[in-house]
C-alpha cells in the first residue's frame, strides 16, 4: 500500500525531506488533508479547546477522543493516523499507557500514538513500542502540564533547560519513539535536537530547522477565534463560513433560496 509508515519517517529525514502533520478530528477534514498529501494526521487532545468547547486539553477523555480517532482513521488512505493519549490515560505507569495505546489501535484504528513527556515516560514508550505500537514523543511546552509549567510558555531557554530538553529527546529515541514533537522551543535548541536525533523532530513554534512541522488545523486555516503567534493562517475559513451562513440566512429570509432548481417536481 501507499500508507505513510514508520520507515518513511526516518527515510524522509535521511533524505532531507520535510514531513507534514496537521490535526484532524473528523471525517471531512481528514479526507481533505489526506487528499492534499499531508503525511501524518494527529487526532490531538487539542480537540478539547478547539472542537469541544473546553478551556484546555486537560478535561479530554478517551471516550471523547476515540470517536474522533475512528472518524479520522476511516477517512484516511495515505496519511499515518496518530492518536494522542489524553491527560490521565497514561501517567499512572507503563501498563496504563499500554492499555490506552492498545485501545487507540483496536477501537480507534490509529497507526501510532503520541503522549507528552521525556525521560519520565521513557519506560512507557519502551513497553508500548515493544508491543508493536509506534510512539511519537512530545516535549518542550506540554499543554497537559500547563499548571506545573506556569502557563503557555517557551521551554528549553538557557543552557541547562536546553541540555535537559536534548536529553529528553534522546531518551525518547532510545526508548523506541519514531518521531518527537517539539512545541514552543527556541529555534536554535530545536535545531540542536534535530541534529542530535536520527528520528525526525516535528516542530510547532520551534523554528524552521525541525525535520517536519505540525499545526492545529484551525490555526492553519484561520478557523479559530484565536491563534498563537507561531501559527500562520493559510486561509480565512472562519470568515468564509461566517459569510456563507449569513448569505444563506439572507436568501432564506428573502425568499431567494430555494428556487425550482432545488425543488422536486410532483
Ligand atoms: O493536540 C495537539 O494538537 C498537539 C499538537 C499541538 C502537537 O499535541
Ligand atoms: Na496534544
Amino acid at each position: 500500500g501507499k500508507r505513510v509508515r514508520v520507515h518513511h519517517l526516518t527515510a524522509a529525514k535521511a533524505a532531507g525531506e520535510r514531513l507534514t502533520m496537521l490535526t484532524a478530528y473528523d471525517a471531512p477534514t481528514a479526507r481533505i488533508f489526506d487528499a492534499a498529501g499531508i503525511d501524518m494526521l494527529l487526532v490531538g487532545d487539542s480537540v478539547g479547546d478547539n472542537m469541544l468547547g473546553h478551556e484546555s486539553t486537560i478535561p479530554v477523555t478517551m471516550e471523547e477522543l476515540l470517536p474522533a480517532v475512528r472518524a479520522v482513521s476511516r477517512s484516511t488512505q495515505r496519511a499515518m493516523v496518530v492518536a494522542d493519549l489524553p491527560f490521565g490515560s497514561y501517567e499512572a505507569g507503563p501498563q496504563q499507557a499500554l492499555a490506552s495505546a492498545v485501545r487507540m489501535l483496536k477501537e480507534g484504528g490509529a497507526q501510532a500514538v503520541k503522549f507528552e513527556g521525556g525521560t519520565r515516560v521513557a519506560e512507557h514508550v519502551r513497553l508500548i513500542t515493544g508491543a508493536g505500537i509506534p510512539v511519537v514523543g512530545h516535549i518542550g511546552f506540554t499543554p497537559q502540564s500547563e499548571h506545573m509549567l506556569g502557563g503557555k510558555r517557551v521551554q528549553g531557554r538557557g543552557d541547562d533547560a536546553a541540555g535537559r530538553l536534548c536529553e529528553d529527546a534522546v531518551a525518547l529515541q532510545e526508548a523506541g519513539a519514531v518521531a518527537v514533537v517539539l512545541e514552543m522551543v527556541p529555534a536554535p535548541v530545536a535545531a540542536r535536537a534535530s541534529e542530535v536525533l536520527q528520528i525526525p523532530t516535528i516542530g510547532i513554534g520551534a523554528g524552521p530547522s525541525c525535520d517536519g512541522q505540525v499545526l492545529v488545523w484551525l490555526d492553519m486555516a484561520g478557523m479559530g477565534d484565536w491563534s498563537p503567534r507561531f501559527a500562520k493562517q493559510f486561509a480565512q475559513i472562519g470568515a468564509q463560513l461566517h459569510q456563507a451562513a449569513s448569505d444563506y440566512a439572507a436568501e432564506v429570509r428573502g425568499g431567494v433560496f430555494p428556487t425550482q432548481d432545488h425543488s422536486y417536481a410532483d
